[in-house]
């Protein structure tokens, strides 16, 4: 019987630096598997594919069988917590995500963590099939939207270019938007928590609009959310490694490290690598970063850029991921190429150039 201390994901968070570093790609379930697009067309809306537990189960094996990932993201999205706060989401086929707007203040007062539970009650279930069915090597990882994230979401109606309308609110009406950003980090707590005692064994907070900050302001919205979250989660659940992802944090990612006390930080492309072993990885362990266009691309660009990731983070508590999620044109034989470069590495016959 296989112990959770040989779990090398969970090896690596502790500190550890393994061998090889264990691998698992953000969104690695999803539209680049004909696993998935076949699923996905009988099963409906996105959200019915999210709350459907025998479907989210399927979904979310399909890249371990495929490839052996170290990992296993639950499959759900960071858009559910809008839709169990009351606010209506949806998903329009060649759009993305789609929500209702909220009128600011007044529609705050309609957003409710009252029904929360109860709304994401398929996804917990979700996560407890998980923790009977993986194969006993492979580490849950659960997994929410950092509040910035989400709140952009919300507040924008979708995905945005700009950013405009979260940070008219951010710098108008600051008062108003830090309750909105409580509630999320509320909300985000009980929902990561309720996956904890699900069983996800480590969580991750996708923060993927950090980056859009200037210093002050991305502290405010973004460092402190995370702290509050870490700092929540460690007392509650004290053992359960956190995984922050602030994308485009650039030089902030290292107060991230200094100040959050979480276990692992995901590495956006952009991170110099040097940088990131020297200011980041001293401290705690790094994740991350190869660019999911250089995985599109393959070839030998793709070996080079894979090996210099390795010999430059590998020396010390990794784990392999991509910088930001997989896109959907990737060739499958590209991720099987990556995969065995990794597994064939070993730590100790390298040195970083
Ligand atoms: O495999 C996994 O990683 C688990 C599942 C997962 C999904 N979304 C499934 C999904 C995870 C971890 C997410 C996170 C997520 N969702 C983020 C943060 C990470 C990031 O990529 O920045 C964000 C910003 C979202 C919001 C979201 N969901 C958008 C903007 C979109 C549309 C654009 C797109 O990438 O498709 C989604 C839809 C979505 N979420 C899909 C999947 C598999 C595609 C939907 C489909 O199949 O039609």
């Amino acid at each position: 019987m296989k112990q959770a201390s040989d779990k090398l994901l969970l090896q690596a968070l502790s500190g550890k630096t393994l061998p090889r570093p264990p691998v698992w790609l953000m969104r690695q379930a999803g539209r680049y598997l004909p696993e998935y697009r076949a699923l996905r067309a009988e099963a409906g809306g996105f959200l019915d594919l999210c709350f459907t537990p025998d479907l989210a189960v399927e979904v979310t094996l399909q890249p371990i069988r495929r490839y052996g990932f170290d990992a296993s993201i639950l499959f759900s999205d960071i858009l559910v917590v809008p839709h169990a706060l009351g606010q209506k989401v949806w998903f329009e086929e060649g759009v993305g995500p789609r929500l209702e707007a909220i009128e600011k203040p007044a529609g705050l007062d309609r957003l409710s963590r009252d029904g929360m539970h109860e709304a994401l009650a398929p996804v917990y279930e979700t996560v407890r099939r998980l923790s009977k069915e993986l194969p006993p090597e492979v580490t849950l990882i659960g997994f929410a939207g950092a509040p910035w994230t989400v709140a952009s979401y919300m507040l924008e109606g979708g995905s945005s270019k700009d950013f405009a309308a979260g940070k008219r609110w951010a710098y108008g009406a600051p008062d108003d938007f830090q309750r909105l950003i409580d509630l999320l980090v509320e909300a985000t707590g009980d929902y990561l928590i309720a996956q904890i005692d699900a069983g996800v064994e480590v969580v991750q907070i996708f923060d993927s609009w950090a980056g859009i900050w200037p210093e002050e302001a991305l502290r405010r919205w973004c460092l402190e959310p995370a702290k509050a979250l870490t700092a929540r989660i460690q007392k509650e659940r004290p053992g359960i490694p956190v995984i922050l992802f602030p994308r485009g944090a650039g030089l902030l990612y290292r107060d991230f490290a200094i100040e959050c006390g979480a276990a692992g930080l995901g590495l956006d492309t952009t991170l110099p690598l040097g940088w990131a072993r020297d200011e980041l990885q001293s401290r705690l362990t790094v994740q991350g970063n190869l660019d999911p266009l250089q995985l599109v691309a393959g070839g030998d660009q793709l070996t080079q850029a894979v090996e210099r990731i390795l010999n430059h983070l590998g020396q010390g508590p990794f784990i392999f991921n991509l910088g930001h999620g997989i896109v959907p044109e990737t060739p499958l034989d590209h991720v099987s190429r990556m995969m065995e470069q990794i597994h064939a590495w070993n730590a100790s016959e390298r040195r970083a150039g």
